[in-house]
């Protein structure tokens, strides 16, 4: 296969961290253009990357330069815009996560991956983990028993990201640590249970750090929006009698940062936590604890980079795929529905 002509838009932290460090190294690919809406950006990881081509306009780079294959890290309420146009011009599409800020317009990217013929993969990166792959392969070799029961987490000290920039606008980015943080966590715990079908969410979420005296009264304060919420905490039942408790912050008074996947199954328990896999069971009345020797962990992005272009290259279907970024995207909005509402509401799938 020829290499795959590569192009991103968006060069901020995950475009250069994640997509073009990664990128760069795979041998089917050639990047080829760089497209930030801030020229500055762009020039400086065209420079950084070799990259020769560089553009303010997605649309222009789209139309002049013949891609196969297109990154999207910008902001997420550019994702179904720039996702949607790249799949137009003949590209399958890496498009970071949130898939994008409700789960209509994930289901317009979707129609218009379909209607491509293209593939577009969603950049779900736990996914790609061993202790991911690990606690995947062991709960479906039945070694749980039956999931009844699932918490997951993530939980920052201090940690709101772009304050009063985009992550913290609503209009722009969704919400705050539910969907920037959640959309990990949540869709871990689906992908790991095999996607049970949600059917009731209650959440609520509090905003508490908005003000910056009070998240660090030695803080300047700072300039922009800040509507999202910096806690966001909720319950999710399925339909098979399964339910997962949740919590994410961006900012509280605990020890330290924080994440987990819990799963209660009824031959044993799993546990992951900041990606060290446990599991808990029980012989001849005796507690059993056992921890799973993993390997470390490659690169941020790496992995999950080399399955899409081997998606690609093989005609297969990546294992992130937008359709399961529906279900997500339903869950967190029904969880922020109830928060409005005060009240659990139902998931209409
Ligand atoms: N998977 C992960 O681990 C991970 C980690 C961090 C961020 N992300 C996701 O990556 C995306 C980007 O996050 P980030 O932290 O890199 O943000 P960032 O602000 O550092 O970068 C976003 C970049 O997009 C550019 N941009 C904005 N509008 C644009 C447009 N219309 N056309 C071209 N460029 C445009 C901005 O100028 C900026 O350089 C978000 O969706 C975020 O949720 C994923």
């Amino acid at each position: 296969m020829a290499k795959l002509r590569y192009g991103i838009i968006g060069t901020g932290g995950a475009g250069q961290g994640k997509h073009l460090a990664s990128y760069a190294q795979n041998p089917d690919v050639e990047l080829i253009a760089v497209c930030d809406i801030i020229a500055a950006k762009a020039n400086q990881a065209a420079d950084r990357f070799n990259v020769e081509a560089a553009y303010t306009d997605y649309k222009e780079m789209l139309r002049e330069e013949k891609l196969d294959l297109v990154s999207v890290a910008t902001p997420n309420h550019v994702h179904a815009p720039a996702t949607i146009a790249a799949l137009q011009a003949d590209c399958h599409v890496h498009c970071e996560k949130p898939a994008s800020l409700t789960p209509a317009l994930v289901r317009s990217m979707i129609a218009a991956r379909d209607k491509s013929g293209k593939k577009l993969m969603i950049g779900l990166n736990n996914r790609f983990t061993n202790w991911a792959q690990f606690s995947k392969a062991f709960v479906e070799a039945g070694s749980l028993g039956e999931i009844y029961h699932a918490k997951c987490g993530w939980k920052r000290r201090r940690g709101i990201p772009g304050k009063g920039g985009w992550f913290t606008t609503k209009a722009q980015s969704g919400g705050g640590p539910l969907i920037d943080l959640g959309v990990h966590f949540i869709d871990v715990s689906n992908y790991i249970m095999g996607f049970p079908k949600p059917v009731t969410a209650s959440g609520q979420t509090y905003s508490k750090f908005a003000d910056g005296q009070a998240f660090n009264p030695k803080a300047s304060g700072y300039t922009g929006t800040y509507d999202v919420e910096d806690l966001a905490v909720g319950f999710v039942r399925y339909e098979n009698g399964c339910t997962l408790d949740l919590e994410f912050s961006w900012a509280s008074n605990i020890e330290s940062e924080y994440s987990y996947v819990e799963l209660y199954g009824t031959k044993a328990g799993l546990k992951i936590e900041r990606g060290q896999v446990s599991i808990f069971q029980d012989f001849n009345g005796t507690s059993l604890d056992s921890k799973a020797k993993l390997k470390p962990e490659g690169p941020w992005g790496m992995a999950e980079c080399l399955h899409y272009t081997e998606c690609i290259r093989k005609n297969q279907e990546p294992i992130a795929r937008p359709e399961e970024c529906v279900l997500i995207m339903e869950i967190i909005n029904a969880l922020y529905k109830s928060a409005e509402k005060n009240a659990e509401v139902k998931i209409k799938l």
